[in-house]
């Protein structure tokens, strides 16, 4: 369990997270700010099968459920009754319902040396411009860099996405390139903008924080 200001992040748990994964999946504007294969509605079964092949896979990065930091008054009692656990209260809700999904991918097989990883963002609509995504991206880099040990952060993105782009670049993500009329939405060609930070580039910012 990690934790920001606002924030909780969590593994992912099929049982109570399917749901909220299978409406993400076919929320049109959702499916075309995170993928640039079009919008296809998504089977239950197709959904349950991507999250619950990725938390079978035990050498695969972790992908995040960003919930809302628990309050003393949530959180769950030290003994738990009958059907209830650190996911799930007893009658099989979420205990800490997710509000938005972080994941990321090592970039390369086991040969790779780069020490890259890509990642993905999605927040619920309700949850947008509220500063969570750049506080998660910052909890993110660091994480990945201090605490993993990675070297690259990497993502390609449309590049008429402006909420995800000044996002990025608040946090200290570079431009780096564009391939134009990469894919196609909403009747048109789109670019597609590809971003990086580095390590010595998040450390030279915030090696004495604890951010
Ligand atoms: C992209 C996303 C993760 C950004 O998180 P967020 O919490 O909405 O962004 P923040 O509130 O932290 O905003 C960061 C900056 O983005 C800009 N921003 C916020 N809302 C914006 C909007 N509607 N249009 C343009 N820029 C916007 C602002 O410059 C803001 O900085 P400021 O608060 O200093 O003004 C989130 O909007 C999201 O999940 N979008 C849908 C999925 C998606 O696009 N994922 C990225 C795929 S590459």
């Amino acid at each position: 369990m990690f934790f920001t200001e606002r924030l909780m992040l969590r593994g992912i748990d099929p049982e109570v997270d399917n749901a909220i994964f299978l409406q993400w999946t076919n929320n049109v504007e959702s499916v075309n700010s995170i993928t640039t294969s079009g919008p296809h509605p998504w089977s239950r079964e197709r959904a349950k099968q991507l999250v619950e092949g990725r938390t079978k896979n035990a050498d695969a990065l972790p992908w995040f459920i960003i919930c809302e930091r628990p309050t003393p008054e949530n959180e769950p009692a030290s003994v738990l009754g009958p059907n209830d656990d650190y996911y799930r209260t007893a009658d099989g809700q979420a205990r800490y319902p997710a509000i938005g999904m972080l994941t990321m991918t090592k970039i390369g097989g086991a040969t790779d040396v780069s020490r890259t990883v890509a990642f993905g963002i999605l927040f619920d609509q309700s949850h947008q411009g509220k500063g969570l995504g750049t506080e998660v991206l910052r909890w993110f880099c660091n994480y990945t860099f201090s605490t993993l040990g990675y070297h690259r952060i990497e993502l390609q993105m449309d590049a008429k996405n402006a909420k995800a782009s000044n996002c990025y670049r608040k946090v200290g993500f570079v431009e780096e390139g564009r391939q134009r009329k990469k894919f196609w939405l909403e009747g048109e060609w789109r670019d597609v903008v590809g971003m990086a930070m580095l390590e010595e580039e998040w450390f030279k910012e915030h090696r004495l924080r604890d951010d």
